[in-house]
């Protein structure tokens, strides 16, 4: 696997590749990986013909400096897991070879920024969708990969390729559970062994909430149930606990009639704040 820091040899290779007709399959991380990364870096190995990751913690994207601060580094670890996992090209560049000094481009993702991860970190999206966009333009990737577990991060990344006809296809993958349920997440590693128990309540809510919402039940009861079972768990501090249409993410007030719905939570455990969501069929 070659690891790469700086734009000019990542520029430099990706015209290797393309002047000799390579695909490329990319996958965007700010590190600290898990299963779930590896399945979406299995997925582009399977369909092009060079696999590229990112490693960035990207600061644009966090509106609160100690989750920046405290979010999971291991640079070796992550070498190593993709290495193994057959990634052909790793770029690790450091801030200052991402962003130039001074104020960046902002962006506005318009109704998405008032839902949900929008409306609870403001200036979020707009820096994923810079950091998206300058990776894109580097890479110039056929595939990128995307997992389900961000679906507001995935409608964004949507929009994002739609609005500035980035040739590129978005290919969003399943969300990876550990045995218990719990998603898969890099802020998983900050849990100390009580909050990682406490952490599946965000999957057991969710459960809870699709087996009322399957029976019938309106859907201002069922968030209200999900809340006061969610405010049993001690250690658990509620964001939002939505049911959205899967489009626009906007939130329902009755899932008759629809063809998919997602049921979303954000919620702290401890200081740790993990998001989640389940989309089915009503
Ligand atoms: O999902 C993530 O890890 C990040 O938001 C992404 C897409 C790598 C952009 O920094």
């Amino acid at each position: 696997m070659l690891v790469v820091n700086t734009k000019k040899a990542l520029r430099e290779l990706i015209k290797g590749y393309k002047s000799k007709g390579k695909t490329i399959g990319f996958v965007p991380t700010m590190g600290a990986l898990h299963e779930g990364h590896i399945s979406l870096i299995q997925a582009a190995n399977q369909a092009s013909d060079i696999t590229i990751s990112s490693i960035f913690v990207n600061p644009k994207q966090f509106n609160n400096s100690e989750d920046l601060q405290k979010y999971p580094r291991t640079a070796q670890a992550d070498t190593d897991q993709l290495k193994e996992a057959g990634c052909d090209v790793l770029f690790m560049p450091s801030e200052s070879e991402v962003y130039l000094d001074g104020e960046t481009l902002q962006l506005s993702f318009g109704s998405l920024e008032h839902v949900m991860e929008g409306a609870f970190r403001p200036g979020h999206f707009s820096g994923v969708g810079l950091i998206v966009s300058k990776l894109f333009n580097l890479i110039q990737p056929d595939k990128a990969y995307f997992g389900l577990k961000d679906l507001q991060q995935c409608t964004v990344i949507s929009k994002l390729v739609a609005d500035l006809d980035f040739p590129v296809e978005i290919i969003k993958m399943p969300t990876v559970r550990a045995h218990d349920g719990l998603a898969l997440s890099s802020r998983n590693a900050r849990l100390n062994p009580s909050e990682r128990t406490a952490a599946t309540i965000l999957y057991r809510s969710l459960i809870h909430a699709q087996s009322l919402l399957s029976k019938g039940v309106a859907v201002k009861e069922v968030i209200d149930h999900s809340k006061s079972m969610i405010a049993q768990e001690p250690l658990a501090q509620l964001d939002y606990f939505e049911v959205v249409d899967t489009k626009e993410l906007k939130p329902l007030t009755n899932v008759q009639g629809q063809n998919e719905v997602a049921i979303c939570i954000a919620c702290f455990i401890g200081s740790v704040r993990l998001i989640d969501n389940l989309v089915f069929i009503p």
